[in-house]
């Protein structure tokens, strides 16, 4: 059957500062998805990830359709009237247009979304984090779908062997999608020469070669984009199925066992390991670290199993410890250099303001002046 898996999700409101939703508001978003799912929905799940809620939701409505894009609004607005009763922090922070117009791209909450042949079994990945922007699953997606160091599927495993497509999006570019389709293994210099630029270059999609399915979905929203100034971080979700013509589940996982640097932290300006963490974790040090959640599910006939919990595994103990190593080693150096994003990506308009006033005050020295200096 054709089935659309689609992911929704948007921070409205958090508890102390932006570290997790209140329990309230979790209970209003469930609620209302629930209400309303019957006879659009086929099933969902709803999380959190830091001070992010995702909706999952299985359909037969394509992507893009009005109807499931509204539901998830709809849940949001009725969270956002929740988290200003209860007073939280960025009440609906990134709900950033007035009303609804169809689809909720481009309006604030991240969007991923794919549909599929269903097969036979159907396991797929739903990852979502916070504190960081969407190119952070460009070093985790080359990996798995690119590099037989961490892949070995792709040297093993027949159905791998042509290799990947990747679609990947200029989130510079606000006049519209400018995308390139790039193949690996063939093109893989070209993609790693865009990929090393997070900021600017972001895998939206991954499609197989052998049979032309897609594999993974990645939210590419830029806040900083819609908005036209900081509004907080864009906290992406991302779907991607696995096994059979695609990598095996520990082969996707793998990636983040590297805790890699990606952009976000504190106010979004910072450079920070990306730490894999259990579903529904909150944040903590230096409004951080960025996080990272996996749930892991079979779909048929569009009903979900239960969600198993990727990085709750004892393993990725050791990785959060490393991560936590990372992440204090970077800050001992505060605001020098590495640590914080280069000036085109600060988000705080603030630094430009500063700059701008002190660019006055230089003067070129003269050659009187430089003698005596
Ligand atoms: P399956 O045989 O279940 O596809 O598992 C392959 C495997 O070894 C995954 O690492
Ligand atoms: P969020 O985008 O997760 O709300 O984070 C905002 C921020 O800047 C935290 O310091
Ligand atoms: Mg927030
Ligand atoms: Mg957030």
């Amino acid at each position: 059957m054709k089935l659309t898996l689609s992911v929704i999700k948007a921070d409205i409101g958090s508890i102390g500062g932006h570290i997790a939703p209140s329990r309230a508001l979790l209970e209003k978003v469930r609620a209302l998805v629930a209400e309303r799912a019957k006879g659009l929905l086929l099933d969902h799940y709803i999380s959190y990830t830091g001070d992010d809620i995702a909706i999952l939701m299985t359909h037969a409505r394509g992507t893009g359709s009005a109807e499931v894009h509204r539901l998830a609004w709809d849940a949001f607005l009725a969270g956002t009237a929740v988290a200003r009763e209860q007073g939280l922090y960025g009440a609906g922070q990134d709900l950033l247009k007035d009303a609804f117009a169809g689809n909720v791209t481009g309006m604030g909450p991240a969007v991923a979304e794919m549909t599929i042949e269903e097969r036979p079994n159907e396991p797929f990945l739903f990852f979502a984090a916070d504190k960081t922007d969407p190119g952070a699953y460009n070093l985790p997606l080359y990996l798995a779908f690119a590099d037989p160091m961490t892949t070995p599927g792709l040297i093993l495993s027949p159905k791998m062997a042509k290799g990947f497509r990747f679609v990947v999006m200029d989130v510079n570019c606000t006049e519209g999608d400018r995308v390139i389709e790039l193949s690996a293994p063939e093109e893989l210099y070209d993609l790693a020469a865009l990929l090393r630029d997070p900021e600017r270059y972001v895998v939206e999609s991954v499609w197989s070669r052998a049979t032309g399915e897609q594999a993974a979905a990645v939210a590419t929203s830029r806040l900083h984009n819609i908005a036209g100034k900081y509004t907080g971080k864009d906290d992406p979700v991302m779907l991607v199925r696995t096994q059979m013509n695609f990598p095996a589940t520990g082969e996707i996982l793998a990636p983040y066992a590297t805790a890699h640097f990606v952009a976000g932290g504190m106010r979004g300006s910072h450079n920070m390991p990306l730490m894999p963490v259990a579903l529904d974790t909150g944040t903590s040090y230096f409004d951080g670290p960025p996080l990272v959640s996996c749930a892991a599910f079979a779909v048929h006939g569009g009903r979900l199993t239960e969600a198993l919990d990727c990085f709750a595994h004892p393993f990725w103990d050791s990785v959060r410890d490393r991560a936590a190593e990372k992440g204090m080693e970077m800050r001992r150096q505060g605001f020098f250099g590495a640590a914080m994003l280069p000036m085109g990506e600060l988000e705080y308009t603030g630094i430009t303001e500063k700059l701008k006033s002190l660019d006055g005050r230089f003067h070129m020295r003269k050659e009187a002046e430089r003698a005596a200096a």
